[in-house]
């Protein structure tokens, strides 16, 4: 009796399992075509000719797939003149590692199911017109190398979780004049292969963290145009590998 009650509590553990991972290129091809009915403006048609039912997915402009396992890895839709409001159903294409919609005009938040992607590499979401928070949930992107958020309309606090995201390399906030919050101290600990990290053109205040020169691997890095205050870290002159700088426009004092 018990040994049948195990049987078909597994059963269904396992029943369960398989319902909640079916997902294959066809559920990619609904989530994309989900998308596509929330993109309000295609002005060169670029998808209402060519995503079609009658191609194979993996055909369509701007879809790249893995040749392994036949899934969608890259959604690149740069420059493309859309206007949209929702973005949530790229959230379910699971096995994505690149993902580029920068230069169209998005609108609306950015929607809490991108943190879904855990093979998501790169993030190039910049030059729309999102608005809202920057959501925590980026932070599941463990593997995370590229965030690039320029010239939207995001404000508030830029949530710390982004900050234990150690595989950052390249992050850009530029130009959305509303994010704050100030730079961590554990900065340079938590992002060990920083390269380049601009936050010019917003609110950013505070003093700057000591050991910034723990950021061994940084070359750029662009504070201009914000309101970080107090000294300059001493130790900030001897950043070996940082070649550019930029630091106008704050309230530093003795510089
Ligand atoms: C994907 O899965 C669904 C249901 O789980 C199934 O009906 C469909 O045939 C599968 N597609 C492919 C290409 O394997
Ligand atoms: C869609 O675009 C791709 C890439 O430009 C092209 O190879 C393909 O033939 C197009 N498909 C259709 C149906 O227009
Ligand atoms: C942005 O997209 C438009 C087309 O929609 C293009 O003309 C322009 O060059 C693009 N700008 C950048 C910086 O990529
Ligand atoms: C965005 O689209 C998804 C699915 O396509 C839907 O469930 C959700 O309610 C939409 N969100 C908004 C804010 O319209
Ligand atoms: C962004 O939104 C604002 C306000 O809704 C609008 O005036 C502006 O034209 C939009 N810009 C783009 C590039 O879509
Ligand atoms: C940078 O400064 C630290 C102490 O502030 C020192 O230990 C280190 O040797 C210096 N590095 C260089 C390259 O000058
Ligand atoms: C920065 O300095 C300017 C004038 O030097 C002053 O008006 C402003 O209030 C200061 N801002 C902060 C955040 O301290």
């Amino acid at each position: 009796m018990v040994a049948r009650t195990i049987i078909i509590a597994f059963l269904v553990v396992l029943t369960y399992l398989s319902v909640t991972n079916a997902s294959n290129i066809t559920t990619d091809e609904a989530s994309l075509l989900a998308f596509k009915v929330h993109i309000a403006s295609d002005p060169n048609e670029m998808l209402s000719k060519n995503w079609t039912k009658g191609t194979h997915i993996c055909n369509w402009i701007g879809i790249s797939c893995s040749k392994k396992h036949q899934r969608v890895t890259s959604l690149v839709l740069k420059s493309f003149g859309f206007r949209g409001s929702n973005a949530t159903d790229i959230g379910k294409l699971s096995f994505l590692n690149f993902l580029d919609i920068g230069n169209n005009s998005f609108h609306g938040q950015i929607p809490d199911e991108i943190g879904r992607l855990r093979h998501l590499k790169y993030l190039y979401l910049q030059m729309n017109n999102l608005t809202g928070q920057i959501p925590l949930s980026l932070g599941f992107l463990t593997r995370l190398q590229v965030l690039h958020l320029s010239e939207n309309r995001l404000f508030g606090n830029v949530p710390l979780s982004i900050c234990s995201v150690s595989s950052l390399k390249d992050i850009d906030l530029s130009r959305n004049y509303e994010l704050t919050g100030s730079l961590p101290n554990e900065i340079c600990t938590n992002l060990p292969v920083l390269e380049y990290i601009s936050l010019q053109d917003n609110q950013f205040v505070g003093e700057l963290p000591k050991g910034l020169n723990k950021c061994t691997k940084l070359e750029v890095l662009s504070l201009s145009y914000n309101k970080f205050t107090g000294n300059l870290p001493r130790d900030m002159w001897n950043m070996s590998k940082v070649r550019e700088l930029f630091n106008r426009w704050n309230n530093f004092t003795g510089t």
